[in-house]
């Protein structure tokens, strides 16, 4: 069974820089290597969910240049409708700086660029991909007001919600919370928007209770080589939530990892897979997008998932 994911997000080019190490303020580097790669948290999370079986619309914005051309074309070879992708007539599309050690871990800075441009008018044009979903996803790469506007017009037809809430530098607003059914924040961003520092499951058990107290309802923190951890609204008022350990995996680029998870769950939960499934086949995927290098081209098949 499949169902229809739709993402409201960011499309960036990826450029690529490997290095031993990341660099130091001030400092000069020598890196080993330089690629382009499509990326950005709503592309990856559409490329994540159209790979792993589901039937995926994206909305976006592009500039009218070559990154633009080729996000959007690699978004097609994967069978994602881009019709609610537009051209922005003088913005450049979006880039990601991103330095990866030789340990597989990064730095990223990104420039919005025409993802900037996303307007919620944009979220009327393209209403009957949200409404017709069954699970819309977003991320915090386009403006607030459009994924608010997005997530509000998902609600009020009954969609399941899933909120990415990346990037973010501390708590937001009121609103954020409630509108999502499910909260994926990675162990950084779980931080930021609790005030609880995360480096434990146990700690990423109280930031996710302080995250439900605030208003959210599903909360998922993805955890990377600690696993995830999961507190449903079921869980608010007893015993805790549950640890999912994680696959052992060789890390050769984790870009992308935690838009795998993203794009692999809301998959599964669209498919109507049961929660505990759909945490276990996001993992899954994300393990496997570890050992490969980019975001998207790290990003797995159906076919190579086992649970
Ligand atoms: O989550 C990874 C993504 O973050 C990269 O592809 C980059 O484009 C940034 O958006
Ligand atoms: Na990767």
């Amino acid at each position: 069974q499949t169902g229809r994911v739709t993402v409201v997000g960011s499309l960036n080019m990826d450029l690529v820089i490997r290095a031993p190490r990341l660099p130091k303020e001030g400092e000069t580097l020598v890196g080993r290597s330089f690629v382009n790669v499509p990326g950005g948290k709503g592309g990856n999370q559409a490329v994540a969910a159209a790979r792993l079986g589901a039937q995926v619309a994206m909305i976006g914005r592009v500039g009218n240049d070559d990154n633009g051309r080729q996000l959007v074309a690699g978004l097609r070879r994967d069978g994602i409708d881009c019709n609610g992708v537009a051209t922005d007539p003088t913005l450049p599309t979006g880039v990601a700086m991103i330095v990866v050690d030789d340990a597989g871990q990064n730095a990223i800075v990104i420039v919005a660029g025409s993802n900037g441009a996303l307007t919620p008018a944009a979220m009327a044009v393209y209403a009957s991909r949200i409404e017709q979903a069954d699970v819309l996803v977003c991320q915090r790469e386009v403006p607030d007001q459009t994924v608010l506007a997005a997530m509000n017009l998902a609600r009020k037809h009954g969609r399941i919600v899933v909120l990415n809430p990346a990037p973010v530098t501390g708590p937001l607003e009121r609103g954020w919370l409630e509108s999502a059914d499910f909260l994926i924040p990675n162990e950084l961003e779980a931080s930021a928007l609790s005030g609880v520092p995360v480096e434990s499951p146990e700690s990423a058990q109280r930031a996710a209770k302080k995250l439900q107290q605030d208003g959210a309802r599903n909360v998922i923190i993805t955890l990377g080589k600690r696993g995830v951890v999961v507190l449903t609204e079921g869980d608010r008022a007893g015993n805790g939530g549950k640890h999912y350990l994680p696959a052992e995996v060789e890390a050769i680029d984790t870009t992308a990892a935690g838009d795998t998870f993203v794009g692999g769950f809301c998959a599964a939960l669209a498919a109507k897979r049961p929660l505990d499934e759909a945490v276990r086949f996001g993992q899954a995927a994300a393990a496997l997008s570890v050992t490969r290098a980019g975001a998207q081209t790290s990003i797995p098949y159906l076919h190579e998932i086992t649970l």
